[in-house]
């Protein structure tokens, strides 16, 4: 989704004015909050995000996210300067895994093929053999053939995908706090309220809730979902920032959050004011050892082939 901020309050004329002087792009991942992805120049997705910012043209990146986001933007564009508005912006799925203890991992299942979700360090992406979003795991996980598959760090998007491919799948026990903030009993609710209006739920969600669903999509497949669908009404179970994007795209339509404590505190720290800091004083630049870069970009440069 492309849609620069043409309003004039005096904040966005100076991020606008900033963008232009610093040559930059604004990127923003669909959970940011609403006035954040209103100013950016691309909305997406983890995978469309890592697509958008391996073909930038442009001298800096303001990276509208969490940490491991901005690090993959830094590993596709060595170059450029990648900007991360609040360097507190981490997300807590990713750091349920170490370097150390994904060595230790494939040591104890030798000959094993390793697929990490994006939501992971640069050292852990470093260690795989492939990288894969929740837009993909499946058909990542499927190029690799029979070999045995470890799959880090997210135990409920390596189960989605188990299940879809019914093939036994070896899961690192990791997850996302945030998509466990809801149940089957809210889902069942909203469903008596609202008849007829399908559930979509994100792989990250515990096994319950996707089975309680209609479909299992990542954020930018739920956008596309919800634009073609014939149904006026949608029941939405993941992070709130989404249903800004799926009402301003589908004026008409209704969506309903399957519970409000689905809110990730870390996409909620970049506000607009930290985008403006951020193209002010060029902060935060975000940088990733250059040996483990390499061997990051090669498994995130496999999965984007996978994904062509
Ligand atoms: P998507 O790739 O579906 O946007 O998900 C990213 C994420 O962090 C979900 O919690
Ligand atoms: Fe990480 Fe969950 Fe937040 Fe996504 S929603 S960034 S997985 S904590």
């Amino acid at each position: 989704m492309t849609d620069l901020n043409k309003s004039t309050t005096p904040m966005v004329e100076r991020i606008n004015r900033l963008r232009q002087e610093r040559n930059a792009v604004i990127l923003a991942h669909n959970y940011v909050p609403g006035d954040v992805q209103d100013v950016a120049d691309f909305v997406g997705d983890s995978l469309e995000l890592a697509q958008k910012s391996a073909r930038i043209n442009a001298d800096v990146i303001v990276f509208c996210g969490v940490y491991f986001m901005a690090e993959t933007a830094v590993i596709l564009n060595p170059d450029k300067t990648v900007l991360l508005p609040d360097l507190n912006a981490g997300c807590p799925m990713a750091n349920m895994i170490t370097g150390a203890e994904l060595r230790d991992f494939k040591a104890k299942h030798p000959g094993a093929k390793v697929v990490c979700y994006v939501n992971s360090t640069a050292e852990v992406k470093a260690e795989s053999d492939i990288c894969c979003t929740s837009a993909n795991a499946a058909k990542v996980v499927g190029s690799l053939g029979d070999s045995e598959i470890l799959f880090v760090p997210d135990r409920h998007l390596g189960d989605h995908v188990a299940s879809q491919l019914n093939r036994p799948m070896t899961l690192w026990p990791g997850f996302c706090p945030t998509h466990q903030h809801f149940s089957t009993a809210e889902i069942d609710s909203l469903r008596a309220t609202h008849p007829g209006a399908p559930v979509l739920v994100h792989p990250e969600c515990a096994r319950p809730m996707r089975q309680a669903a209609d479909f299992v999509l990542s954020t930018g497949q739920m956008c596309r979902h919800v634009a073609t669908a014939p149904e006026q009404k949608f029941i939405i179970g993941t992070e709130d920032g989404i249903i800004h994007r799926m009402r301003k795209e589908n004026p008409g339509k209704e969506f309903y959050l399957v519970s409000q404590r689905l809110r990730c505190p870390n996409m909620k720290k970049i506000t607009l004011e930290k985008v403006l800091w951020s193209l002010e004083g060029m902060q935060f630049k975000i940088t990733v050892d250059p040996e483990i870069a390499k061997a990051a970009r090669r498994s995130i440069e496999a999965m984007l082939d996978v994904s062509k």
